[in-house]
């Protein structure tokens, strides 16, 4: 599929800047971890957890100069920052990032299991290559780092004056966890996985005081869906598909990640808060049935 070039008037016009609101210091005395956090959602949430009082590290794959721009970002804020590079998929890189952040944090509090990609294909064409990869980043990835942080918090166990928790983890999954999606196939299974995983962490470990919940995003202006936003003909179609009628922000889902990592959301755990404009309220039923 050929994607037409941005109309950068359009996005001008329509996507201004978000006006910046007061944040509270929830996260204070906290130490975060965000996978692939040089851009998008993952880069947003990685400067919401700062804003709110959270050291940072900002993992990332492939781009160093955008992560080290993300914890220069963090730091503004008053808050820590240490941009460290591992692939999710690979177990020796993950289990590196975890002792490296040991080390110079002393422990984690909070990990945000972000990093995802796309390899989209019609099913009868898409290779194992494209469908082992989505899979390895998207779930196995969610899996490697889950596991080293669920290890760090029942080691150190609740530290009160931190937080009522001995720790959280945040998964990033998708609307596509519940929604499926044509074209797509690889996506939508790796996030349905993401899913069942996220409750049965949640369930199992919910004894230590280890919280487990999922943000499910639906439509949201990053670079993964330009083509679904960046021309007026494009972002019309998407709008058929959101009752709120209108794509949402990055800086929307790290308020929503801030939350549930949080002593706010102290009670809640093995749960999907869905941020998505009403995405998955079957939109096309809205007139009739
Ligand atoms: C996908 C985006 C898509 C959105 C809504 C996300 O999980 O990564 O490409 O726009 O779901 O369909």
């Amino acid at each position: 599929m050929s994607t037409p070039a941005p109309d950068l008037d359009f996005i001008k016009k329509n996507f201004p800047e978000p006006a910046p609101r007061p944040v509270l210091p929830l996260l204070k005395g906290q130490k975060a971890l965000v996978t692939g956090a040089s851009s998008g959602i993952g880069k947003a949430v990685a400067i919401a957890l700062g804003r709110a009082g959270a050291d940072v590290v900002v993992n990332y794959a492939s781009a160093p100069e955008s992560a080290e721009a993300v914890a220069a970002e963090i730091r503004k804020s008053g808050s820590q920052a240490l941009a460290i590079k591992a692939d999710v998929s690979n177990e020796a890189e993950v289990k590196a990032m975890f002792a490296e952040m040991l080390q110079k944090f002393g422990t984690v509090d909070i990990l945000v299991n972000n990093a995802g990609l796309q390899k989209d294909a019609a099913f009868h064409e898409m290779t194992l290559a494209q469908w082992q990869r989505v899979i390895d980043v998207n779930l196995t990835g969610q899996f490697l780092c889950s596991r080293e942080a669920i290890c760090e918090f029942k080691r150190r166990g609740v530290v009160q004056k931190v937080s009522c928790s001995a720790g959280k983890i945040v998964c990033i999954s998708s609307v596509h966890d519940i929604i499926p999606w044509a074209g797509h196939v690889n996506y939508a299974a790796s996030k349905g996985g993401v899913a069942l995983m996220m409750k049965s962490i949640a369930q199992e470990v919910a004894p230590l005081r280890i919280r487990c919940n999922s943000v499910s995003p639906g439509a949201i202006r990053t670079p993964i869906n330009t083509a679904a936003w960046s021309t007026p003909e494009a972002y019309a179609s998407l709008l058929t598909l959101i009752p709120y009628r209108r794509i949402g922000e990055a800086e929307e889902i790290g308020r929503a990640a801030v939350w549930l990592a949080s002593d706010d959301s102290d009670y809640v755990t093995g749960a999907t808060l869905y941020v998505d404009g009403g995405m998955t309220l079957y939109p096309g039923f809205d007139t009739g049935g």
